[in-house]
């Protein structure tokens, strides 16, 4: 039966929306992590999550290269960059993954910890290579335009105010709270803003400021590059701009950087971070945050909140789900 498009233009044949397909991965991931929060131990959050997702990304109907595994930092366990993951069949993908962005807030059992994985057209995402660490500037769609984001922070802040409508006292930036971002949090406060400081988990605060009612305006500070191509896929797909630059740590991962052939003074906008044309994204929510509550262990189910988005269509979906104790394959018994 041929598919045909009536008056109005609805297409009756939908093709897949990958993104549901990787919310069971996520979903997955969660739980199994979720066992370990506020346990104290960073790596058997990360091995749960990594254990529990990879079979069901196998399952998934594709031929994907992991582009973006995060792990290389500090050695977690870790889906690995060019790992093949999928059942083999169409289409060719690539993926960027964090089995859990904020291990180390899901094992003191803090806010932000996700489980995400990012999907799109083969060849179409940005290789970080040697650079672990990116400046990132994330803000609403309707400043993307105007905000310069090599401007200080306070232009940057009122550019934003703008165009908003609001008050740069009525922002709220979200920073990763480490020693190195003492200078920007006081800058950022100067102007009347506050900051929203994150303990870990800047993947959940980027897509924090493309969904409406996060109560988070802006990102800014230097987080992992893996995490920047993941995050940027979620905006893709939803509201929110990215600006990134790379960042190497030292004078070798600079030589290293330029040997890959990175111009270190660009700035990367979030195409640049993912360039193709129909991106996916899912995330669950290990513990809560501004993002997404955390899994919810009950007498005879788990229950998990996650985002499915898509960049052709612009779906996003809430999928709240409750995972029957003896019945669901997600849950390890
Ligand atoms: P993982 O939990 O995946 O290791 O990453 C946590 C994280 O906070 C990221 O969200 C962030 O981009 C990066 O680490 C920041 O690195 P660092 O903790 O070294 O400042």
């Amino acid at each position: 039966m041929t598919a045909t498009a009536p008056a109005g233009g609805l297409a009756l044949d939908p093709d897949r929306n990958l993104a549901l397909e990787l919310v069971r991965a996520t979903e997955a991931a969660a739980i199994s992590s979720a066992r370990f929060v506020g346990r104290g131990d960073k790596n058997r959050v990360d091995q749960a999550a990594v254990d529990a997702m990879r079979p069901v990304l196998g399952s998934v109907g594709m031929s994907g290269v992991v582009v973006i595994g995060e792990g290389e930092k500090d050695a977690a366990p870790m889906l690995f960059n060019g790992e093949q993951v999928g059942n083999g069949s169409d289409p060719e993908v690539d993926i960027a993954v964090d089995p859990v962005d904020g291990t180390t807030a899901a094992a003191k059992g803090l806010p932000d910890a996700i489980a995400v994985v990012g999907l799109s057209e083969r060849g179409t995402m940005f290789d970080p290579g040697p650079c672990v660490y990116m400046h990132k500037l994330v803000v609403p769609t309707q400043a993307a335009d105007s905000v310069d984001p090599e401007a200080p922070v306070a232009d940057i802040l009122s550019a934003v105010a703008r165009a908003v409508g609001k008050q740069p006292a009525d922002l709220t930036v979200a920073v990763l709270d480490r020693p190195r971002h003492t200078d920007l949090m006081a800058e950022i406060r100067a102007t009347g803003a506050a900051v929203r400081s994150l303990l870990d988990g800047d993947v959940a605060g980027a897509i924090a400021v493309g969904q409406p009612d996060s109560g988070v305006d802006l990102l800014m500070g230097v987080g992992g590059t893996p995490e920047g191509v993941i995050a940027a896929c979620a905006l893709r797909c939803s509201e929110g701009a990215m600006f990134g630059r790379l960042q190497p740590r030292d004078e070798e991962e600079r030589r290293a950087a330029l040997d890959f052939g990175h111009d270190l003074d660009r700035i990367l906008t979030t195409t640049d971070l993912v360039s193709g044309g129909d991106v996916f994204f899912a995330a669950t929510g290990v513990t809560g945050g501004a993002l997404l509550p955390g899994v919810r262990f009950q007498p005879a189910s788990v229950v998990t909140w996650s985002l499915s988005m898509r960049s052709r269509s612009g779906a996003i979906r809430l999928i709240q789900t409750r995972h029957d104790r003896s019945r669901s394959n997600l849950i390890s018994h």
